[in-house]
């Protein structure tokens, strides 16, 4: 059973739970809402840094993907979305910024320092705000924040000049914090898993941009089975998609359109998610 014959099945568009994190099929919970609204705000006025840390799999890149794909679309700001690379030094993490943001690099790093600032400087004097966005920022050495922290001091007397979203798992939350100069200069937003009406929604929505009509279950099922699907992945989206996603093969398998809550803890079971 291939992803083809599964969309065929149902007469999908495409597959709804596909685990990458396509913007497409975000759904704007009021938390994902709010994050986007905060980093897009704090991004447009030049206010400040932002580091956003959660759970693995809850949403962070797809929210992060999408922040990009939104601020793309407007003039003014130059965006860059990074993923942090396993480069130990700052030097190297440097050249990888400055190389998305096409500055030339230097030998020396002061000079490389140099020319990014006046790379700043000149974007600022065009009206343009660069943002850098890095995701799996978890990963980042102590050298590497302590070069965000320098390029946060990087600033006219009233604004700052690079606009820095960095977004990872939980250690990111703790790094930062346990960096105390760091931790002054930034905005902390907590991601956390979803509730069991987003899980829900979420679920439904994913079904709906794939071009589902029908529920997944039948109505007298539907409470109990999204209590399970909560009950054994914790609100977290990236769990319950993989369940949906085996959910679609048993079900096609059984020539069955509809399933039984029953087959979401078998399922979940099999997976090793436990309530
Ligand atoms: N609000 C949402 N609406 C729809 N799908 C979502 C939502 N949040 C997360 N997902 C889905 O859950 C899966 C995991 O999301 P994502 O990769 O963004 O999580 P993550 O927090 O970056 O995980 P990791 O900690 O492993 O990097 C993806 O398939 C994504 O599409
Ligand atoms: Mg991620």
């Amino acid at each position: 059973m291939d992803i083809n014959a599964i969309v065929k099945h149902f007469d999908f568009t495409e597959h709804p739970f596909i685990t990458s994190p396509d913007p497409r099929f975000l759904y704007f919970s009021s938390q994902v809402r709010e994050a986007l609204a905060k980093c897009e705000f704090m991004a447009r006025d030049r206010i400040g840094p932002i580091y956003m840390y959660g759970p693995i799999g809850s949403g962070k890149t797809s929210l992060v993907r999408r922040l990009h794909e939104k601020l793309s679309q407007d003039d003014r700001f130059n965006v860059k979305l990074l993923i942090c690379p396993n480069l130990k030094s700052s030097n190297a993490f440097l050249r990888l910024v400055m190389e998305t943001f096409e500055v030339k690099t230097e030998r020396s790093y002061a000079a490389s320092l140099g020319n990014f600032e006046q790379f700043l400087v000149q974007q600022f004097q065009d009206g343009k705000i660069p943002v850098l966005l890095v995701d799996e920022a978890q990963y980042m050495t102590r050298e590497q924040l302590k070069l965000v922290h320098y390029l946060l001091n990087f600033e006219t007397s009233k604004t700052k000049l690079l606009q820095i979203v960095l977004v990872g798992q939980e250690e990111l939350g703790t790094k930062i914090v346990n960096y105390r100069e760091l931790a002054s200069r930034m905005f902390p937003i907590a991601m956390s898993a979803m509730s069991l009406e987003d899980l829900r929604d979420m679920v439904q929505f994913r079904l709906t941009v794939a071009g589902r009509r029908e529920p997944l279950f039948a109505e007298r099922d539907a409470d109990q089975a999204y209590h399970m699907l909560y009950a054994y992945t914790k609100g977290l989206p990236r769990d319950a998609i993989k369940v949906c996603f085996e959910l679609l093969i048993d079900l096609a398998v059984g020539g069955h359109t509809q399933a039984t809550p029953q087959q979401i803890e078998e399922i979940a079971k099999a997976q090793n998610l436990r309530v």
